[in-house]
C-alpha cells in the first residue's frame, strides 16, 4: 500500500467509515476518563457520567436572557472574537480553508473534505439562521481565521417534551492551536448568545465521550465502487476473496425498481411532511422541521445543488407513501494519479406508510412489512447515490436503519457517534445496536433525529 493509500486510509476511519469489508472487527475501547477529569464540562449543566436519571427536563430552567452578559466572553490576547458572513466570497473562503486543513488529521492535508459554499448554504442557513451564531476566532496582526463553532435553530422533541433548541456544528480549532483550552471558550461563547435568544437546550454529537451521551449508533457503510475504494485503499481484499467476488458482491443494480419512485418535487412538500411527522413520531428524539424547514432541507434552494438528494413514491392514486433522502460531502484526493475525488453520500431521513397500519411499532407482521419495504427503498437509494457519483454510502444505526443494514451489505464501520443534549437530562435512548455492538433488528433505535 502506498503513503497516500494509508493515508487515506487513516482518514477515513477518523471519519468513523471504517474499512469493512463485512465482519465486525474488535473496537478498541476509549481509555475512560473520570468525571473529575472534565475539568470543563464538570462545571456545565450535563449529566454526570454513569448517573442514573429518574426523571426527564432541563437541568437549569431558572436563568432569563437578562441574566446573561450582553458582551462576548474575553478573548485571549493575540485573538479576536469574528462573526463568519458566509454570503461573502472571502470569509466562506476562510471558513474552507480552516475546515478543510483542520477538520481531521491529515498532516500533508493530501485529502481533504470538499466543502462546497452550497453545502454551508444548507448546513448554516437553514430558516431562523443568524450571522452571529457563525462564530469565529481570528489572529489580531493577520486576520487569519483559527477556530469556529456554530449554531442553527430547530425544534426538538425528546419523547413527549418538545423544546427550542440549537444543534451545534463545525467546531474545529486549527491544529497549532489545540490543547489550549479554547473549546470552552468557545462553546462558552456559543452558549451565551443562544442564550440571549431565550434558547436554553442544544443538540450536539461527537466521536469522543463526554458527559453523558444520550445515545451511541454506530456507523455503517455499503461500498458501491468497491474496486475504486479498493485503489485508494478504504478496503481490502479478504484472504478468501478475489477481486472479482468482491466486485460481484457489491455489485449494484443499474435501475431502482420501487414503482412510482421519482424525485421529489415542490409539489409534493405538504403531503410529504404530514406522512414523514407520522412515521417520526415512533421516536423518541426527534427535529420537527416546520414546512419552511422541510422544504429547505430537502429540496434546497437556488443556491444549493447537489448537496441533498430527495425522493418520493407516488402510488397510483396519487398519494405520497415513502420518502428518502441522503446528502453529498465528498472527499478531494489530492496525490492520486489516477482517482481525484471520493463521492461520499450519507443517509439523511425517511419515512414509510408500509407499516401504519399496526398501532405497535413492533408488531411482527408490521415489522416484516416495514423491513421488506426499506430494503427495497434503500436499495434504490444506493442506485441512486451512484448516479450521483457516490461511492461509498454511509448511515448510522439511528432510526429503523438496522432492519436493512445487514440487507443490503453496509458494514459495520469503526466508529460511533456520541450524542448528547446541553441543559437537558433524559434517559438513555436505544442506538439500534445489541450488547455486542451489532445491528439490532428487534429493538431498533429511537433516535429519529440525524445530524450532519
Ligand atoms: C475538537 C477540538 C475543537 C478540540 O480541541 P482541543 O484543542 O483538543 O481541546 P481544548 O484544549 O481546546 O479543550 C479541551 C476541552 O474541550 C472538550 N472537548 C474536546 N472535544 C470536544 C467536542 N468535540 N465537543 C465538546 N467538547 C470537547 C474536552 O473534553 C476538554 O474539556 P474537559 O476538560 O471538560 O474534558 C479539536 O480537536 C478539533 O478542532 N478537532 C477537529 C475537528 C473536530 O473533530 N471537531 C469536533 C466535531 S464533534
Amino acid at each position: 500500500m502506498s503513503d497516500n493509500q494509508k493515508k487515506l486510509q487513516e482518514l477515513l476511519q477518523q471519519l468513523a467509515l471504517g474499512q469493512g469489508p463485512i465482519k465486525p472487527r474488535e473496537i478498541p475501547e476509549e481509555p475512560k476518563k473520570e468525571m473529575k477529569d472534565y475539568k470543563f464540562w464538570n462545571t456545565q449543566p450535563v449529566p454526570a457520567l454513569d448517573t442514573e436519571i429518574s426523571e426527564e427536563g432541563p437541568i437549569d430552567s431558572k436563568k432569563t436572557p437578562d441574566d446573561i452578559p450582553d458582551e462576548p466572553l474575553p478573548m485571549l490576547g493575540d485573538f479576536e472574537w469574528c462573526e463568519i458572513d458566509i454570503q461573502k466570497e472571502n470569509e466562506l473562503e476562510d471558513l474552507f480553508v480552516l475546515l478543510n486543513e483542520n477538520y481531521v488529521e491529515d498532516k500533508d492535508s493530501s485529502f481533504r473534505f470538499n466543502y462546497t459554499k452550497e453545502f454551508f448554504n444548507w448546513a448554516l442557513k437553514s430558516p431562523g439562521w443568524r450571522k452571529d451564531w457563525h462564530v469565529g476566532v481570528r489572529v489580531k496582526k493577520t486576520n487569519k481565521l483559527i477556530a469556529f463553532i456554530s449554531a442553527i435553530p430547530v425544534n426538538l422533541r425528546v419523547r413527549s417534551n418538545e423544546f427550542k433548541s440549537v444543534e451545534i456544528n463545525f467546531l474545529c480549532i486549527h491544529k497549532q492551536l489545540r490543547a489550549k483550552r479554547l473549546t470552552p471558550v468557545l462553546i462558552k461563547e456559543i452558549t451565551r448568545r443562544v442564550n440571549k435568544c431565550n434558547i436554553w437546550q442544544a443538540l450536539y454529537t461527537s466521536g469522543t465521550i463526554l458527559p453523558s451521551p444520550v445515545s451511541t449508533p454506530r456507523y455503517a457503510h455499503r461500498p458501491i465502487n468497491w474496486s475504486k475504494l479498493y485503489d485508494v485503499g478504504f478496503t481490502g481484499c479478504p484472504i478468501d476473496k478475489t477481486k472479482a467476488d468482491m466486485l460481484a458482491y457489491y455489485a449494484v443494480p443499474s435501475v431502482t425498481k420501487t414503482a412510482g419512485l421519482r424525485a421529489m418535487e415542490l409539489r409534493d412538500v405538504d403531503a410529504t411532511l404530514v406522512l414523514f411527522n407520522k412515521y417520526q413520531s415512533r421516536f423518541d428524539m426527534v427535529q420537527n422541521f416546520t414546512k419552511e424547514e422541510f422544504q429547505h432541507w430537502f429540496l434546497g434552494n437556488d443556491e444549493i445543488h447537489k448537496v441533498v438528494f430527495s425522493y418520493v413514491v407516488e402510488n397510483e392514486e396519487g398519494e405520497i407513501t415513502d420518502f428518502f433522502s441522503f446528502y453529498s460531502l465528498p472527499f478531494t484526493i489530492l496525490e492520486n494519479a489516477i482517482h481525484k475525488d471520493l463521492g461520499i453520500g450519507y443517509l439523511f431521513y425517511y419515512a414509510s406508510n408500509a407499516d401504519f397500519e399496526y398501532t405497535d411499532r413492533f408488531d411482527k407482521e408490521g415489522t416484516t412489512a416495514l423491513r421488506k419495504r426499506l430494503d427495497s427503498l434503500m436499495s434504490d437509494a444506493v442506485v441512486l447515490a451512484r448516479s450521483h457519483k457516490m461511492d461509498v454510502f454511509n448511515a448510522l444505526t439511528s432510526q429503523e436503519n438496522s432492519l436493512f443494514l445487514e440487507d443490503l451489505k453496509f458494514g459495520p464501520g469503526d466508529g460511533f457517534l456520541n450524542f448528547y443534549l446541553f441543559n437537558y437530562k433524559t434517559m438513555p435512548i436505544t442506538d439500534g445496536l445489541t450488547e455486542d455492538k451489532r445491528f439490532d433488528t428487534e429493538k431498533r433505535s429511537n433516535v429519529g433525529v440525524v445530524m450532519l
